[in-house]
């Protein structure tokens, strides 16, 4: 039993928890709870290594398997401690905004890098806002060099008709921004500052009926270019004692944003159909799980590489539209909405809604990762109710 509270130290446990200032703090309680000669710091230690914190630790030199006696605690600046610093690209976005009020709510200290800090794009309430543009160099670069932390989510929306100049503005958007973070990481490697970075599960291609994992290599079209471009490049960005993540989303459900925002507007006025055979694959996220994803992978340093961020049940498009009908209490009476319809009135968009990929989130559940909210169903309707 005296393992519980050192199991709750753990990345994903430790979400559970709900704890308001990182895993630092539980370590620290359980040290003063169950500190005595006989408790086994070693095994408290190693159990919070995956974490930030524990990195931190690392940066005040202490011993790697020996924690300070009681009386030591006090001789350490607090706000150091718990002070871990997050750099956020797109911080300002759908996904951006939720996670830094969570990332706030913990205790992180989170820094925004916004084009347009605006009365509107001031960032979440307890964040600093920097502005620059995350695609060219700047004063901003100098600002990251003392974070420990960069997650990087910056990109221009997808969710339009692409002709040749809105797909530079697309890639640009990853590549560009990624390139200005990774060169200046790899310019001061001594940092060991970790990279966080958004990828998408459109990395893979098109695949039909096949299950697909992050070992599937990524796929011949523009999405797919676009992101094994975004990919290589955040690569670059790791060294020696630090990480790279390359976190590839689902379509990320949720109110405030992204795919759900344009079509729950349609539903509700009852246009809501299939669109082409319906029997495409679409892999999904709750927003609030995604959230818990990143903060997860952000504690959890023994995980690097790519990452699906999907639900573990995707679903094919006549099940995302039977579903959505239902949580909004609309029949679906509108006839499917012809493939070639979709092309003309969107371009290469089109394909991403016409064919799709059924990915599975294995290196997540190979952690054991829990999901909130697992099941279309329950995910639609909690986002509709709330
Ligand atoms: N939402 C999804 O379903 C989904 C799915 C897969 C992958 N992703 C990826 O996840 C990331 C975040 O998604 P999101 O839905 O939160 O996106 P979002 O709401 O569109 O926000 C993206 C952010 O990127 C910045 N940005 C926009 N255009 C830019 C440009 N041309 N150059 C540089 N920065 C630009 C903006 O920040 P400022 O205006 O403040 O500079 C904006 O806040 C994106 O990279 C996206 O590709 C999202």
């Amino acid at each position: 039993m005296r393992y519980e509270g050192i199991r709750m130290c753990d990345g994903k446990n430790h979400l559970e928890a709900g704890n308001g200032h990182g895993s630092f703090i539980l370590i620290l309680r359980y040290a003063f709870h169950h500190g005595n000669g006989d408790t086994p710091w070693e095994s408290v230690v190693f159990a919070s290594q995956d974490s930030v914190a524990y990195n931190r630790c690392l940066k005040f030199s202490w011993p790697r398997f020996s924690f300070p006696r009681h009386a030591d605690w006090w001789k350490i600046k607090q706000k150091e401690i718990f002070e871990v610093k997050i750099f956020m690209t797109g911080g300002t976005g759908f996904v951006g905004n939720a996670l830094a009020e969570a990332l706030v709510e913990k205790g992180f200290s989170v820094t925004i890098l916004t084009r347009h800090a605006s009365a509107q794009k001031k960032g979440h309430e307890g964040t600093f806002v920097v502005e620059g543009d995350p695609r060219k160099r700047g004063k901003w670069q100098e600002l990251l060099l003392d974070q420990d932390v960069v997650i990087n989510l910056a990109g221009a929306s997808i969710f339009q008709r692409w002709n040749d100049r809105q797909k530079q503005i697309i890639r640009e958007s990853r590549v560009l921004t990624t390139q200005q973070i990774v060169k200046i990481l790899s310019l001061n490697p001594e940092k060991k500052i970790d990279l966080i970075n958004a990828s998408a599960v459109g990395y893979y291609g098109y695949h039909g009926d096949e299950i697909i994992d992050e070992g599937v290599p990524s796929g011949t079209d523009f999405l797919a270019s676009v992101c094994r471009e975004w990919e290589a490049v955040a690569l670059n960005a790791k060294t020696p004692g630090s990480r790279v993540v390359l976190c590839r989303f689902g379509v990320v459900l949720g109110r405030q944003g992204g795919a759900l925002q344009k079509l729950l507007p349609l539903f509700q006025w009852g246009l809501g159909a299939r669109l082409g055979t319906g029997k495409q694959w679409f892999s999904w996220i709750h927003e609030r799980d995604l959230v818990r994803i990143i903060i997860y992978l952000l504690e959890n340093r023994d995980r690097e590489g790519p990452v699906n961020c999907t639900s573990p049940e995707p679903v094919r498009n006549e099940d995302l539209t039977r579903c959505l009908g239902k949580a909004l209490k609309r029949p679906i009476v509108m006839p499917p909405v012809p493939g070639f319809v979709l092309r003309i009135a969107l371009g290469g968009f089109s394909m991403t809604l016409l064919k799709g990929q059924r990915v599975i989130p294995k290196a997540l559940k190979d952690d054991g990762f829990f999901f909130k909210y697992p099941e279309l169903a329950g995910a639609l309707q909690d986002i509709v109710s709330g």
